[in-house]
């Protein structure tokens, strides 16, 4: 990064905050205090989802490619399975998206070379069908993943959705579970997770309805699906549609007035980019996430208010990742949506594993989309590939992140943006496992370290605590094929009793690992 010019630009954006006029040398400080009483709700390991969509080389040239000798017997990558093992990916949703809006599934069963292609029309290709229910049930399992299939209930019907319920998950011996040992499998899968359609709120989306018409729909289908199998959780379609002018909240109060019996969770989306290029307020995205959650959340419980029984609706946010440069209308065919992430996406995509450990009590669901290639953070050819910028945090969150999330007093100098007047420079969540503590820290400052004084309150630190950081030489470093930019860095600082004291460096992101006792 140019820093002068970055300094300047970001001072433009500062008006009230003193520490951080050009040249000044002053370390801003801040101040975080740890309790371990303080629990906001357990971590969902669901948190650390991800999704595959029939889109660009996502799935077809992404985790499944026939032929190549990188690709096992079946077409699986196995490179690119390493690298989506090492996530420690907990919810694959598949398969759409978009795709899932016009996808017949009986379409992907059976013999592959006998399976029908279709124009398909989200995306403007033309779908092979190679990769279908089999495949992606089989490569769940392979990972040790919960899978998550999103039902069509765009140009869908409520017997398709039921009947495919009942090919994944039934044990009777039925027309379609002999279907499903006729392909090869003979034990039901036991899918917990079904969608209920995808972005139904969307004009783009195949089959889009008014609020009440898929309202009316998805009850329908809901119910056939439970009756099928009881123990499927339910994923209504919530808010998709931020733009100008829409009314989001409207659309989830009336889905809920129906579906509030029969949802488990309710699907939020949200993608953000850096369009004009001003760092402080792209940093600043999570604070409109928080709102997001905490108006959804408000939603739902005013849905849920004087209902009978003790039923509970979580936020799934099973769509969400940084994505502005590869989209538009020009937008269709093969290589789309192929985004190259740099240091700043990165720090974003931390800033909202930070909400959503934040709000762990209420969002109990998050898939990052998507996993390869179609902005995502695995990028492959066919000779191999490399890890996006976005893994680090990703990564780093989901095999390490677990137990209570605590509710921290953190005691940050703040910056004003284009959106917010009051950003903390440090964004931090943590998570609290039998004597293990996780810290999550995003200093999202362009230039200045922030000094920072941690202090537990019930505990004591006990030994060495292990810093892992997401950083490189400037924000918008990349990463690509041969060149690791920005990755994690490790070390080790040592806490005095009940403090420590530890200087995040500017545009990164840190965990600390530490004992307490
Ligand atoms: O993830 C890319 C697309 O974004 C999905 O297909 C759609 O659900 C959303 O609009």
């Amino acid at each position: 990064m140019d820093t002068k010019l970055s300094r300047r630009t970001f001072a433009k954006s500062l008006a009230g905050a003193p520490l951080l006029l050009s040249g000044q040398q002053a370390t801003p400080r801040a101040r975080v205090k740890i309790d371990t009483e303080r629990v906001i709700g357990d971590i969902d390991s669901l948190l650390w989802g991800n999704f595959i969509e029939h889109l660009g080389r996502c799935i077809d040239g992404g985790i499944f490619e026939e032929g190549s000798p990188l690709s096992d017997s079946n077409g699986y990558r196995r490179d690119v399975l390493e690298a989506v093992r090492k996530l420690n990916v907990t919810l694959l949703r598949w398969p759409g998206g978009n795709f899932s809006s016009n996808y017949h599934w009986t379409d992907g069963i059976g013999p592959r070379d006998k399976r029908p292609p279709r124009l398909e029309m989200a995306w403007g290709t033309v779908e092979s069908n190679r990769f279908g229910t089999h495949e992606f049930l089989n490569y769940a399992e392979m990972l040790g993943t919960q899978p998550y299939i999103c039902a069509n209930l765009g140009t869908g019907t409520w017997t398709e959705a039921q009947q495919q319920v009942e090919y994944c998950n039934s044990s009777e011996d039925t027309a379609m579970t002999r279907l499903r040992k006729q392909n090869g499998r003979e034990a039901p899968w036991k899918v917990t997770y079904w969608g209920l359609g995808n972005e139904m709120d969307g004009p783009w989306q195949m089959g889009h309805r008014s609020a009440e018409d898929y309202g009316k729909f998805a009850l329908e289908a809901a119910k056939l699906m439970k009756w099928t199998d009881p123990k499927v959780k339910l994923i209504a379609a919530g808010s998709s549609n931020f733009g100008p002018g829409s009314d989001w909240t409207s659309w989830n109060r009336t889905v809920l007035e129906f579906l509030r019996q029969h949802a488990d969770y309710l699907s939020i989306h949200m993608y953000v980019g850096n369009r004009n290029n001003d760092f402080g307020d792209f940093m600043a995205s999570s604070v409109e996430l928080d709102h997001r959650i905490k108006t959804t959340e408000g939603i739902i419980d005013a849905a849920l208010s004087g209902q009978p029984g003790n039923r509970r609706i979580y936020i799934a946010w099973d769509e969400w990742n940084v994505w502005y440069r590869a989209r538009g209308a020009q937008e269709r065919g093969r290589r789309i949506l192929e985004e190259h992430y740099n240091l700043e996406d990165a720090l974003v995509v931390a800033t909202f594993l930070n909400s959503f450990v934040n709000h762990a009590h209420i969002v109990k669901i998050a898939n990052m989309a998507q996993l390869v290639n179609v902005i995502a953070p695995i990028f492959s050819n066919d000779k191999g590939l490399f890890l996006q910028t976005i893994y680090y945090p990703l990564q780093l969150f989901a095999n390490n992140t677990k137990g209570k999330a605590l509710e921290l007093f953190v005691e940050s100098p703040k910056y004003k943006c284009a959106r917010f007047d009051d950003v903390p420079y440090l964004d931090a969540s943590a998570g609290y496992d039998n004597g293990s503590l996780v810290v999550n820290v995003v200093n999202r400052h362009p230039d200045q370290a922030i000094e920072t004084e941690f202090e537990t309150e019930d505990k004591q630190f006990s030994g060495p605590v292990a810093v892992s950081e997401v950083n490189g030489p400037d924000i918008k470093a990349e990463n690509d094929f041969g060149k690791t930019t920005v990755k994690t860095v490790e070390r080790s600082v040592t806490p005095d009793g009940r403090k420590l004291r530890y200087r995040f460096p500017p545009h990164s992101y840190t965990m600390l690992k530490a004992k307490l006792a």
